[in-house]
């Protein structure tokens, strides 16, 4: 059975975005991004919110050609060798291949997702791996945290959740990123 991956880039204080909607000082360097890269490698299938997504469509028409740094075209062609699927109740069409759009977030649905997937499944942002995690569906989590504090914004990880952890890797780097690496044994609301 596949496994759901909730990964997030986030502050020491656990926000993927500061209050005005800022992510920039969670851009990873090349050192992290190539990391990134290798646990991107094995998943077959995104599941994004729909804000995410938007994010992510960069990736999708982002020249892959040598200005860019070695770590960025691999991710490129990582994102776009993968399938998508958007959660979202507005977004009317979608601007990427292997791409498609689900109304509801069905928790049953993704437990048939996981039973017949060959490789694993990632889920972000945080709002739509906050449903994913109160439904007990996430099974392992990556956390990679910057050295900052930014005080308030978006959570990467819900409120409402408490759940046993597992810690099954850990990794510093030179910036003074932090990776954590946990298995999910039991989440309840
Ligand atoms: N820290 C980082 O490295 C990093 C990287 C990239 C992005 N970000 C930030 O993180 C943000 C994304 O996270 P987020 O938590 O704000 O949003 P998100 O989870 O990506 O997307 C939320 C949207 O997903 C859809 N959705 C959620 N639950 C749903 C459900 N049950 N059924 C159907 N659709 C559902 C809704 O779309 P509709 O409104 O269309 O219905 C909702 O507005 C980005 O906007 C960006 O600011 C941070």
């Amino acid at each position: 059975m596949a496994k759901l991956i909730y990964s997030a880039i986030a502050s020491l204080d656990g926000y993927v975005e500061d209050e005005q909607g800022n992510f920039d000082w969670a851009a990873p360097d090349e050192e992290v991004h190539r990391f990134v890269n290798e646990l991107e490698r094995p998943i077959g299938t995104y599941l994004y919110g729909r804000r995410m997504y938007e994010t992510m469509l960069y990736w999708e028409t982002v020249s892959t050609n040598g200005e860019r740094s070695e770590a960025s075209r691999d991710f490129a062609e990582l994102w776009r060798a993968a399938e998508k699927v958007v959660y979202s109740r507005t977004l009317q069409t979608v601007s990427s291949a292997k791409t498609r759009i689900e109304r509801e977030f069905d928790p049953d649905a993704i437990r048939r997702l996981k039973e017949s997937s060959r490789s694993d499944i990632t889920i972000g942002g945080a709002e739509l791996a906050g449903h994913a995690l109160t439904e007990g569906l996430v099974d392992e989590c990556h956390l990679v945290l910057g050295p900052i504090l930014v005080g308030a914004g978006k959570r990467a990880l819900p409120a409402n959740v408490q759940a046993q952890l597992e810690l099954l890797g850990e990794r510093r780097f030179r910036s003074g990123v932090v990776h954590l690496h946990y298995r999910v044994r039991a989440a309840s609301v």
